[in-house]
């Protein structure tokens, strides 16, 4: 039986035996642009080809019964279309019920309840989004169940909101963008500021992608995101004094050499430091990597992550190490941390011939290092979030 069959048994024994409809939304990797977001800049990051199954089908009532395979201990969470407020019980079942909840909030006629049957194959808490793409399995679903008619890119901003407003967590749109929009072998070049965006080739040859999974758990919720956020927030409000602009996304690094001294907390101005010449950094990324010159990026990666380590503070002792290691095998061309950090996962270019012996080095250092094992995945690009 293959994973779609398993997934229509599975809502048969959970539920009820009828007709349904499965959608998938991908996961995300971020090749580089981190913390850019949310500060008016650019990321660059592409589509998984692993990530979140739903089985739907629509019901007669005003009930909404969750269920997840990964969360087979949680049972089945019930709730009505009339009460869609934030439960802390509903733990994980509150992401597709934000997007419900924005969509009737924005007006959008979902007038019949659902059982629901998820299945992701996403480490979860591992920086690559599976949160994102439980909402964007959601948010694809009820637009086709419903025969809403929404472009794709009103569904992210929706699915965005419903992580702001309805988790209360401040994320940016990076990951939204990328599960709805990804396609198969291209990273995307996305301006946050004015949400233009270019695909770029991501095929490359002879190098692949790998996931490194520090395995430190991380909730975005406990860390310290959003207070990344407001420090700068602030440091934007500072340099606002004597620039006109409304994002650190907006600066080059001389205009922020020049300006730096308005901020007054040393943090703050070691916070937009980051945002600014991550910003820039990732626009000579794609550049260089759409003339083929795949060592510079790797440079960049590496200059991403001292930022992130040194000025944005946000890598920590695993990820820390796990780069150092990385970096020193032979065929890397680059590696970083990517997603959100204080944990999570790197990712780096390796040469194919030398992905084996990259996995048996890293892994065995990293466990005498840390005291426990990282995993490692072949990052493969897959399309956005569909109807399977
Ligand atoms: C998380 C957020 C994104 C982005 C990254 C950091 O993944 O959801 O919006 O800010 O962290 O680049």
């Amino acid at each position: 039986m293959n994973l779609i069959e398993t997934l229509r048994k599975d809502f048969e024994v959970i539920f009820s035996k009828c007709d349904t409809r499965i959608f998938f939304a991908p996961g995300r990797v971020n090749l580089i642009g981190e913390h850019t977001d949310y500060n008016g800049g650019h990321v660059f990051p592409a589509a998984l080809d692993f990530g979140t199954y739903g089985v739907f089908k629509e019901r007669e009532d005003n009930k909404v019964r969750l269920y997840s395979k990964n969360f087979s201990n949680l049972g089945i969470m019930e709730f009505t279309l009339e009460d869609l407020t934030y439960n802390k019980h509903h733990d994980w079942g509150n992401y597709p019920k934000g997007v419900i909840k924005i969509f009737k909030d924005k007006g959008y006629n979902i007038n019949k309840g659902m059982d629901i049957l998820f299945y992701g194959n996403i480490p979860n808490g591992a920086g690559l989004s599976s949160s994102a793409s439980i909402e964007l399995v959601a948010a694809v679903a009820l637009n086709k169940l419903f025969n809403l008619n929404i472009d794709m890119i009103s569904m992210v901003k929706m699915c965005q909101m419903a992580e702001n407003d309805f988790i209360g967590v401040k994320c940016g749109i990076m990951d939204q963008f990328a599960i709805g929009m990804g396609k198969k072998n291209r990273a995307i070049l996305l301006d946050c500021n004015s949400l233009k965006y270019k695909y770029c080739n991501l095929d490359l040859k002879d190098i692949s992608i790998i996931i490194s999974n520090t395995n430190k758990r991380r909730g975005l919720n406990e860390s310290k995101y959003n207070n990344r956020r407001d420090e700068c927030e602030r440091a934007l409000l500072e340099l606002k004094n004597n620039l006109n602009i409304n994002s650190l996304g907006e600066l080059t690094e001389e205009e922020f050499e020049e300006n730096k001294h308005l901020i007054t907390n040393s943090i703050d101005r070691k916070r937009a430091k980051h945002a600014v010449y991550e910003n820039r950094r990732t626009l000579k990324a794609s550049k260089v990597l759409e003339e083929g010159n795949i060592k510079e990026f790797g440079k960049l990666m590496k200059e991403s992550h001292i930022s992130l380590r040194n000025d944005y503070e946000v890598t920590g002792k695993e990820l820390d190490t796990l780069v150092e290691l990385e970096l020193n095998q032979d065929g890397v061309i680059g590696s970083r941390m990517t997603g959100a950090g204080f944990g999570g996962c790197t990712i780096s270019l390796v040469k194919n011939d030398g992905i084996d012996k990259f996995i048996e080095n890293v892994g065995m250092k990293y466990f005498e290092k840390i005291g426990y094992h990282a995993n490692f995945y072949i990052g493969k690009i897959g399309d956005g979030a569909r109807e399977l």
